[in-house]
């Protein structure tokens, strides 16, 4: 049987998934929002390119729940995005009570799928989903590390005038101002970039990457990133779909790996069918573990603010 995949919100990174997936050809599509007429209309748009793009995949918007039964894969996109001058964090309560009832909703009528979660604060949504789902920890992870990862990737390719496909990059810890970017285990074809590049030109690099949301917030001015935001979900959608066992950063609950326990942060995953079906552990040095503690920390204290 062919697999499903259900989007909840049909905002700009929502569709744009669903235009990925769609392209892609092999996948049924859900796409839904409660805004009425806004995911029908996308996915209608959608699938009537499907026949240029060869596409097998159906589309389908809705504003009913019932649409997303018995998906393989949930992905929850719904929320406010950032406005230029607000970080993630700001979108804390928001954003957690419409995650809070996606959660709900959705979990109840797919129970065996793996949830991906993108709404910000991603790290701390994913938390949410969980808690609110019943899922076993593994079935639910957060997109932010492959896109971070792929927005330092970007910034190395263009400085070495490299191919970005032929540069790999690890970036760990929370989705926020905190994320730990990792240039030893950032490689272009195998050699570290730290034996490629100044420290000074990696330190700019790694700070360009931070603020690569933001960078994006500030020129848009109404809303923020999305095509790498659809495309890192997307990098991750097959991925639990096609069973590929990839290794990629993922928010994923820890469970004494890194030293912490009982929350999700950005880890490198085994990423398939089961979700994130065991958590890499990398030998970090000292002052990597320093920028992985901060950031757990911050991460953190969002999910104590919450109380879940
Ligand atoms: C970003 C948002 C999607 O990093 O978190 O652009």
């Amino acid at each position: 049987m062919r697999k499903k995949v259900s989007i909840i919100g049909a905002g700009h990174v929502g569709a744009s998934t669903a235009q990925l997936l769609a392209y892609e050809g092999t996948v049924n599509v859900v796409l839904f929002d409660i805004a009425e007429g806004v995911p029908q209309g996308k996915a209608l748009d959608i699938a009537e390119a499907c026949p240029l793009w060869r596409s097998s995949s159906s589309v389908k918007g809705t504003n009913s729940y019932d649409d997303t039964a018995h998906s393989d894969v949930l992905i929850i996109t719904a929320g406010f995005p950032r406005k230029p001058g607000m970080s993630r964090d700001d979108l804390l309560n928001a954003n957690a009570e419409v995650v809070r009832g996606v959660a709900a909703e959705t979990s109840k009528r797919s129970p065996d799928a793996v949830m991906i979660v993108v709404t910000n604060p991603m790290d701390v949504m994913a938390q949410l989903a969980w808690k609110v789902s019943g899922f076993p920890h593994r079935r639910v992870v957060g997109m932010g590390g492959v896109l971070d990862s792929s927005r330092f990737r970007t910034f190395i390719s263009s400085e070495l005038g490299v191919s970005p496909s032929d540069v790999e990059a690890l970036v760990m810890g929370g989705h926020g101002d905190q994320m730990v970017p990792l240039p030893r285990f950032t490689t272009v074809k195998g050699v570290p970039i730290t034996d490629i590049l100044p420290a000074e030109k990696i330190h700019s690099l790694i700070e360009r990457t931070r603020n690569g949301g933001a960078e994006i917030v500030s020129l848009l001015k109404t809303g923020s990133a999305y095509y790498a935001p659809a495309a890192a979900t997307c990098e991750m959608i097959k991925a639990v779909l096609f069973d590929e066992k990839r290794v990629l950063p993922c928010a994923a609950y820890l469970d004494g790996e890194y030293g912490a326990r009982g929350l999700f942060v950005g880890v490198p995953v085994v990423l398939g069918k089961d979700g994130a079906e065991r958590v890499m552990e990398l030998d970090i040095n000292k002052e990597e573990k320093t920028g992985f503690a901060r950031s757990l920390s911050a991460v953190k204290a969002l999910v104590e603010k919450l109380s879940i």
